[in-house]
This record gives structure tokens, C-alpha cells and sequence, in this order.
């Protein structure tokens, strides 16, 4: 059976929503940046479900999503640092991995059994209003089998993922369209885990220069598998036009007439919400490659371009 569609304003269906997740079931939810899978974060067979529907390995930890600063203080342990990137950027799409109370209402599944718990709250209000309907914190991956693009709309996560799940809340394509940006605090010290969709500048102009994952024995995000994110079709990157047999997906006004621009006015903000929906759609017509145009490194650029080198590495092909 595959999962009912429902409109997320609808208030019905968030009251829905939230006792399906009480009685340890899973909803894909709207935020800004994709849509999530969210299951009860307490609650480790629900967990174990929501690893299960993704085939995600269970090494790869959840981020905890959260109604307000309260319940996420409750969950991790704050610094100065991380209150002023959270008074900052909360509700927004900014994700913080900080050290793990002992007593969080966190199943040890959801964080890997690690020390550490990831955070955020998102800026959706259907997002955020499913979590305050349910009080305490979702354990919310993008609702994608893992390895495969996140979905951006209710029907992406309908393809992907419609029999495993309980119920799809629809609130039309996502804002941002990249995942959040992920950020580790540490002894006071912050390193980017993951590019997202809160721009680097954004976060540096509070914290100084971020520290590169995996630098200076700073912790990696076990989700960053270097093949990820990828369409079943291989991707050329930095290619000015398309060869014989692929599809071209193009940035700015140079681009072919014809092909799918990601942005032809050149905004970076337009081409990472286009970007999932785009590969999706080059993908689903079986090209021999999808050729994408050159896309700048500035603001959301560095996560445009992460996104695409990791769904050009296709250890599997
Ligand atoms: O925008 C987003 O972040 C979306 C929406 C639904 O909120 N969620 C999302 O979740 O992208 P997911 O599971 O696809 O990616 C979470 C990333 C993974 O790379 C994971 O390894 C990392 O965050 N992560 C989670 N907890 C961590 C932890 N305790 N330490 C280091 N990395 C962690
Ligand atoms: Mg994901």
C-alpha cells in the first residue's frame, strides 16, 4: 500500500501526522531545505523503522529536529558559540552537532551511539508546527533511500519511498532545495561537517574561519560517504556543452538554447531549489550521461557543487 498524500496546512492531517509518530510511525514532512523522514527520535523501534525504509546504514546518524531552543538544550550541550549560531540562524537551515546530554530523549540508535547529537530547527511551519503538535524531538533524514537524491517535492518522496512509509504531508516544492549546512562545535571550536544551504560566509561572520572536516583530528560526519546523491546516470561536470548522447543541464544566460538551466539569470539561490528536481528529471529520461554546466563556488555554490561531485562519484559504476 503506498502512503497517502495530504496537504500539510490542513490541520486534520497534522493531527494525523502526530499520532502516527507517537504510535511509532513514519511521515515525510515539508522543511525548507528537502523533505524529511521523521520518526519519533525517542522511541528506537521507530528509529530502527525509519533506518530500515531508507536502507541507510545504521553508522550514518539522524539529525534531531526540534520545536524550540528549550527542547534542543535538552538534547545537547550548549557553549556560548553555539547559542549565538543558533540566536542566529534558528529557525533556519543550519544544523549543529554538538556533545550529547546524557539524559537527551534521543534513542542511542538515532545518534549512531555516538557522543555527539545534530540539531536543527527547521524554518517550515508545517515542519514546525508537526513538531510542536508532538512535542519532543524527530529523528528527521531526507526522505530518499539512502545514497539516492533528496526529494524536493511530496511526489519525489512518493517515488522513492511511498510503500515503506505511513504518511506523505505535501506543502509543494521545497524553498532552499539543498540539504542544511552542518556544523560541529567542538571545544568551542566550529567545523563544517557538510556545505548546505546556510551559506559559509554566513556562519564565518560569527565564528571566524571553519575548520575543514577531518582537519586536526575535527570529526567527520559519517553521511558523507563521497558517492552520494546520485541519479542513476553518470555526471560530466564543468562541461560547456553536451556530447553525443547526453543531456545538458546548464547555468546563466550562456548556456544552450534548448536545455534545462539550473538558472539562466545566474542566481545561485534559484539553481540550488531547481537542483534535485533537475537531475531527477534529466535522469528519469535514461540518458547515456547528464553533462552539467560550470557552477560558481561563491555563497550556495560550494553546496551546489558539493551535491554534484558526489553524484558524479559513482564507486559503484
Ligand atoms: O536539511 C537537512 O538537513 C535535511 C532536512 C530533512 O532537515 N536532513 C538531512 O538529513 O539532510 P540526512 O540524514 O540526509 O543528513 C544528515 C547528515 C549526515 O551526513 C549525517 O552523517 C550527519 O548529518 N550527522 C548527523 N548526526 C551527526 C553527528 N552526531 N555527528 C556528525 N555528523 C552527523
Ligand atoms: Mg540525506
Amino acid at each position: 500500500m503506498t502512503a497517502p498524500v495530504r496537504p500539510a496546512q490542513d490541520m486534520a492531517a497534522l493531527a494525523d501526522a502526530a499520532l502516527i509518530l507517537r504510535s511509532g510511525g513514519l511521515v515525510a514532512m515539508p522543511t525548507e531545505t528537502v523533505y524529511g523522514l521523521a520518526a519519533d527520535a525517542g522511541n528506537a523501534r521507530a528509529v530502527a523503522r525509519l533506518y530500515a525504509a531508507k536502507g541507510r546504514p545504521r553508522f550514518n546518524p539522524l539529525i534531531a529536529h526540534v520545536a524550540d531552543i528549550e527542547i534542543a538544550e535538552r538534547c545537547g550541550v550548549f557553549c556560548d558559540l553555539s547559542r549565538r549560531l543558533a540566536a542566529a540562524f534558528w529557525p533556519g537551515p543550519l544544523t549543529l552537532v554538538l556533545p550529547r546530554r546524557a539524559d537527551a530523549p534521543v534513542s542511542d540508535l538515532a545518534t549512531a551511539g555516538l557522543d555527539t547529537v545534530a540539531l536543527r530547527i527547521p524554518d517550515h511551519p508545517a515542519a514546525r508546527a508537526l513538531l510542536a503538535a508532538f512535542g519532543g524531538p524527530l529523528a528527521a533524514p531526507s526522505a530518499n533511500p539512502s545514497g539516492a537524491v533528496s526529494p524536493t517535492t511530496a511526489q519525489h518522496v512518493a517515488e522513492g519511498l511511498g510503500d515503506k512509509i505511513d504518511l506523505i504531508l505535501d506543502a509543494g516544492p521545497c524553498r532552499v532545495g539543498v540539504e542544511s549546512t552542518v556544523v560541529a562545535i567542538m571545544d568551542g571550536k566550529a567545523v563544517l561537517l557538510r556545505p548546505g544551504g546556510l551559506p559559509r560566509a554566513e556562519i564565518e561572520a560569527i565564528t571566524g574561519p571553519l575548520a575543514a572536516a577531518g582537519e586536526n583530528a575535527a570529526p567527520a560526519a559519517p553521511g558523507m560517504l563521497t558517492s552520494h546523491y546520485a541519479p542513476r546516470a553518470p555526471l560530466r561536470l564543468n562541461a560547456m556543452e553536451p556530447a553525443a548522447g547526453e543531456v545538458y543541464l546548464g547555468f546563466g544566460p550562456g548556456a544552450p538554447e534548448g536545455a534545462l538551466n539550473l538558472s539562466s539569470g545566474a542566481d545561485l539561490a534559484e539553481a540550488a531549489a531547481n537542483l534535485f528536481a533537475y537531475l531527477r528529471h534529466l535522469d528519469a529520461g535514461a540518458p547515456r550521461a547528464i553533462a552539467v554546466a560550470p557552477v560558481p563556488e561563491a555563497g550556495l555554490g560550494e553546496a551546489i557543487n558539493d551535491r554534484l561531485r558526489r553524484a558524479a562519484a559513482r564507486e559503484d559504476a
